[in-house]
């Protein structure tokens, strides 16, 4: 069959214009149980996380899900992650390594707790902290690691636990992004100390907007969780509220409405995770032979819950050995959108490269040359976000296998373009900015 002009030289679009507002690409999936269960909690009027009912239910079918004794759920996965540090004792000062390459609020939490981020380069293979290089940055002051399941995929959490216990230091996971991942068998969650997860309406397993879950199997942990999301008080929903608090703390508490949509979601967790696995599957197996695509990797001890998809393109397999890597996304960025694929950059900084954190004090001052895999990966990268969510999304997803196709296989045409570009990546330009001002 002979092969179409590329949607960006004026040929047809691979994939429909109105794909990602389909029925197919809808995320979260809303049905009748999430309607009926939020009616639920409106009728019954017990809107809030202490009276026995939605929240309860969601805590222990969570703790059910991922093997720990205790959950606790909370107002967003930042809250997790602050309590997290709060309630396992990590003091205002203490350094906390970071991966360099996250979401910000993987940073902001121990910075906004008091802590000083020391970020650590990534895995080239896993893009989730390398545990070498966390375990050069430890000193006499660091108290904890925060291991990102970044994409979905855990970390190496045999050598991050042996690196704890050598030097005393507090194991906590960011599973925002890995709900329903398994490392060695175990899932997410119950593979640290004390683990926090999103429940944000893009993740895997969502709520009706923003939510969060702790998970840890320490019950003093647990206590100091509740305390610290609610006032400091001990709430139990029974009998006169005593107005007593034992801590000055904020409120971070999920309410039932949220909690009832989440259950309805948790319902189908595993189900809905198939299917994306075999729709994944299968169009990272037709990408992956194409040249210079490197598509995730998934170490064998691991599952992944894929909710991103990264790839990245090597310029030089791909016979562009002249064009820079920056160059290379940028350009292919832009002849796949113009087939209809939704692939985009996730991250465009090394945390510590962000505005924000360029100057915590007490970290590390940035230096580009501390973080060449996480540089390399965000300038030669591009990820699939929320369409493959679905499970419906396979039919969508190979006709994006087939945009991939037709743009490789004419790439050719791509090439005085792709040199032409002037391309340099977003931390030099702040750099430049910095060293001017
Ligand atoms: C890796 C990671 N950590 C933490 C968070 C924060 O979660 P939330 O948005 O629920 O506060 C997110 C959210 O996207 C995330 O992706």
């Amino acid at each position: 069959m002979a092969v179409s002009r590329l949607a960006m030289l004026g040929g047809p679009r691979s994939v429909d214009r109105d794909a990602g507002t389909s029925p197919e690409t809808a995320w979260p999936i809303v049905t009748d149980a999430e309607r009926a269960a939020v009616l639920g909690v409106l009728d019954s009027g017990r809107f809030t996380s202490v009276e026995h009912g939605e929240v309860q239910l969601l805590e222990q079918e969570w703790a059910e899900f991922t093997g720990v004794r205790h959950c606790a759920a909370l107002s967003s996965g930042t809250a997790a992650i602050e309590l997290a540090l709060t309630a396992t004792g990590i003091e205002p000062g203490a350094e906390v390594l970071v991966p360099a390459f996250s979401f910000i609020a993987t940073a902001a939490a121990p910075v906004m707790r008091g802590c000083v981020p020391v970020f650590v380069d990534i895995d080239p293979l896993t893009y989730t902290i390398d545990p070498a290089a966390a375990a050069a940055a430890v000193t006499p002051r660091t108290q904890a690691i925060i291991a990102v399941h970044l994409h979905g995929l855990p970390c190496d959490m045999t050598a991050l636990r042996a690196l704890a216990d050598r030097h005393g230091l507090v194991l906590i996971e960011d599973a925002a992004q890995a709900h329903g991942a398994t490392y060695r068998g175990r899932q997410a969650g119950s593979l640290g100390d004390v683990a926090a997860f999103s429940l944000n309406a893009s993740k895997n397993l969502p709520t009706s907007g923003e939510g969060g879950l702790l998970t840890t199997d320490d019950p003093a942990v647990y206590q100091r969780v509740l305390l610290h999301r609610q006032f400091g008080e001990e709430l139990t929903g029974r009998g006169d509220r005593p107005y007593l608090s034992q801590v000055v703390a904020g409120n971070a508490k999920l309410s039932s409405v949220q909690a009832a949509f989440t259950r309805c979601q948790l319902a189908r967790l595993a189900e809905r995770h198939e299917q994306r696995d075999r729709n994944v599957r299968r169009f990272l197996d037709r990408l992956a032979a194409l040249d210079g695509i490197v598509t995730p990797a998934c170490p064998q001890d691991r599952t992944h819950a894929w909710f991103q998809v990264r790839l990245r393109f090597d310029s030089a397999r791909m016979g562009w050995p002249d064009v820079a890597p920056g160059a290379t996304r940028a350009l292919l960025q832009r002849a796949l959108r113009a087939e209809g694929v939704p692939v985009r950059p996730y991250q465009s900084l090394p945390l510590p490269a962000q505005p924000a954190l360029r100057d915590s004090p007490g970290s590390p001052p940035w230096r580009p040359e501390d973080f060449p895999v996480t540089l390399a990966v965000i300038e030669d990268s591009l990820t699939m976000q929320r369409w493959h969510l679905n499970p419906a999304a396979g039919p969508l997803l190979d006709r994006c296998a087939d945009a991939f196709e037709k743009v490789w296989s004419q790439r050719e045409l791509l090439l005085p373009a792709a040199r032409s570009m002037r391309h340099q990546p977003l931390w030099q330009r702040l750099d430049a900015t910095a060293a001017r001002t």
